[in-house]
């Protein structure tokens, strides 16, 4: 999302990085920086760092970089065009579309009052939750569910009486219009009898809140058997189930290893129960795509714990295809006995829950044994058309992987390994789905990748310098260092100040990609250590150029070891090796 360069000045001008980031930390001065002990991943010691005169924040520990807008996403798990706003309204700008757009001003407008209405029905269950009479049959159901008080108050657990117009009454005293108590989904529209009535009655309420806080939905469980179990909240202005996930809000200001993902509302609040706080629900759909970048937001590894029914079997399946397509390492935790998670913890307790979840498999090994659901292995011919199958998934694996599922199919089948690699051999591989090979290559941090490389290191001082001294920047035209650099963000970084005599880091930064952001950001490191910037400058493109030449002769040798090659090329090839050494000298 673009937004117009002179706002976004002025935002910036007055969201100054100090001030924002101080009200998360204490910073405290140290040489041309500002310090603290990094509030985006725990540490002891300080490595955070805000410069005031670049308007940048840069943590020497997790790597995580950028401007205050960055700084405002990562904190508070935002979206881009989600941080711009919080800041604007952080300091009472209004967003540049809405200054004179009248229909966006009244939308904003209706959507608060479905907020006020969400928030003000949710109090309402909760106090007829805890109501002497009204709330009995509600707190039975809780205490057979061995929902104690605490569980009731961290989740808003609430209680919806028997009755067709309890909370209609209560709202419209409030001042809630019936137009807004149905656009939130609280009242239903009677076509015949031309009226509206209560969308919940005698039933549990669990408030679906956003990450923002917010109360966007609810969903609803009948006390005993009857159908349907649960009504939930559909399609509103202000929620949509395919964006949210329940249970997240409880984990916005956390730094998490990882996250569970389970069906049902009752999964997350009976994990948390015995202390496994870091579940969330998919809200009775399918994972969707939107889900699993909002899971990215906040961790990098997803362990799936559906039902263990076959439902629950068919959906991990799905739901590991989504999520693995968004570059998230999932692992699979399955539930013996068709318990789900709920059901699982009560007979084995937190205990039981980490062990399986230590026995967690990696989506191969999933897929592997998932292709013998319902088959009988004691059946020589399904049991062979299992083990082609399976062999043909695995010799489509990266070779060092490889060994580990042959071994498991051959556990499972009692073929030997040596058969099965035979067989795997033969089938030549099956293509890997894009989605699967993301999922591999998606492993490999690249941000630690580029870290330790040195050749980056060099670019990066470079770069560092031409930030910090104009003739360090003149020098590095001159001598052409942009046909020098490799990394896509420094080198883009260095067209971009040779291009624009106002270039402005902090802009520059901030409408970058969180991953270049923090590769530029990462500048801040040398800024402490260096001296002379012009002297470090053309010590950084000699040293490039030696490594470009390097390069070269690496390249020449290899070329030397072709078998086909003339005495005369060859006898040529050497000379331009020789070339290149004596040059460097
Ligand atoms: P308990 O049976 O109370 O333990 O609930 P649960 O959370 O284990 O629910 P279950 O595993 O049966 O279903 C998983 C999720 O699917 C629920 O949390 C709901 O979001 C959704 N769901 C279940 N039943 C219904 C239904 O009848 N209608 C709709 N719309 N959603 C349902
Ligand atoms: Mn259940």
């Amino acid at each position: 999302m673009a937004f117009p360069t002179a706002w976004l000045d002025e935002l910036y001008a007055k969201n100054e990085i100090v001030s924002v980031i101080s009200s998360y930390v204490e910073l405290k001065p140290k040489g041309r920086k500002l310090w603290a002990c990094c509030p985006l991943h725990g540490e002891k010691t300080p490595s955070f760092s805000v410069s005031p005169d670049k308007q940048l924040f840069y943590c020497f520990g997790c790597h995580a970089g950028g401007t205050v807008v960055q700084f405002i996403m990562d904190m508070e798990r935002l979206t881009y065009p989600e941080a711009i706003r919080y800041l604007a309204d952080r300091v009472g700008m209004e967003m540049p579309h809405e200054v004179n757009d009248r229909e966006m001003q009244l939308l904003r407008a209706h959507k608060n009052r479905l907020y006020e209405a969400n928030k003000a029905a949710a109090r309402f269950y909760f106090e007829c939750f805890l109501d002497p009479e009204r709330g009995k049959p509600g707190r039975e159901y809780a205490q057979k569910r061995g929902l104690s008080k605490e569980i009731i108050q961290r989740f808003g657990i609430g209680y919806a009486p028997e009755g067709w117009d309890n909370l209609k009454n209560h709202l419209t005293a409030k001042g809630f219009t019936n137009k807004e108590l149905l656009d939130a989904g609280l009242l239903v529209h009677n076509e015949n009898k031309h009226t509206d009535y209560d969308a919940y009655r005698g039933r549990m309420i669990f408030p679906i809140l956003g990450t923002n806080g917010q109360v966007l939905g609810f969903g609803a469980r009948v006390l005993n058997n009857d159908k349907p179990k649960y009504i939930n909240t559909g399609d509103t202005p202000i929620y949509n189930k395919r964006n949210n996930l329940y249970g997240l809000y409880l984990h916005k200001n956390e730094k998490l290893s990882d996250l569970v993902m389970v069906e049902g509302y009752m999964d997350v609040i009976g994990l948390y129960k015995t202390g496994v706080t870091n579940a969330v629900a998919s809200l009775g759909t399918a994972l969707t795509q939107q889900q699993a970048r909002l899971l990215k937001r906040y961790v990098s590894t997803v362990y799936i714990a559906y039902d263990g029914d076959a439902a629950g079997q068919n959906a991990t399946v799905r739901g590991l295809d989504i999520l693995s397509a968004e570059g998230l390492e999932v692992r699979v935790i399955t539930f013996p006995d068709n318990l789900d998670p709920d059901e699982y913890v009560q007979v084995y307790g937190k205990d039981g829950f980490d062990r399986l979840k230590e026995n967690a498999l990696s989506l191969n090994e999933f897929k592997v044994r998932s292709m013998a659901n319902g088959v009988d292995l004691n059946d020589e011919n399904a049991r062979e058309r299992f083990a082609v199958k399976a062999c043909a998934f695995v010799a489509g694996l990266l070779p060092i992987e490889q060994e580990r599922y042959y071994k498991i199919i051959a556990q499972m089948t009692g073929y030997s390994v040596e058969a099965l690699e035979a067989q795997g051999a033969r089938s030549g591989g099956i293509v890997l789905r894009d989605s699967e090979s993301k999922f591999l290559r998606g492993g490999i941090r690249r941000r630690i990748d580029t870290m330790e490389d040195p050749r980056f290191l060099t670019e990066r001082t470079l770069l560092a310098a031409c930030v910090r001294d104009p003739s360090a920047l003149r020098l590095a035209i001159r001598e052409g260092a942009d046909r020098l650099i490799q990394n896509e963000a420094l080198s883009a970084l260095l067209t971009e100040m040779q291009k624009d005599p106002a270039f402005s880091l902090t802009q520059y930064v901030g409408a970058l990609e969180q991953k270049d952001a923090e590769t530029v950001s990462a500048l801040l490191q040398e800024e402490n250590s260096m001296q002379n910037p012009e002297r470090a400058a053309a010590d950084c493109i000699r040293r490039l150029r030696e490594a470009e030449g390097q390069q070269d002769i690496e390249s020449l040798q290899k070329r030397l070891t072709d078998p086909g090659l003339t005495p005369e090329e060859k006898a040529e090839l050497l000379k331009k090796i020789t070339d290149q050494i004596k040059a460097k000298k």
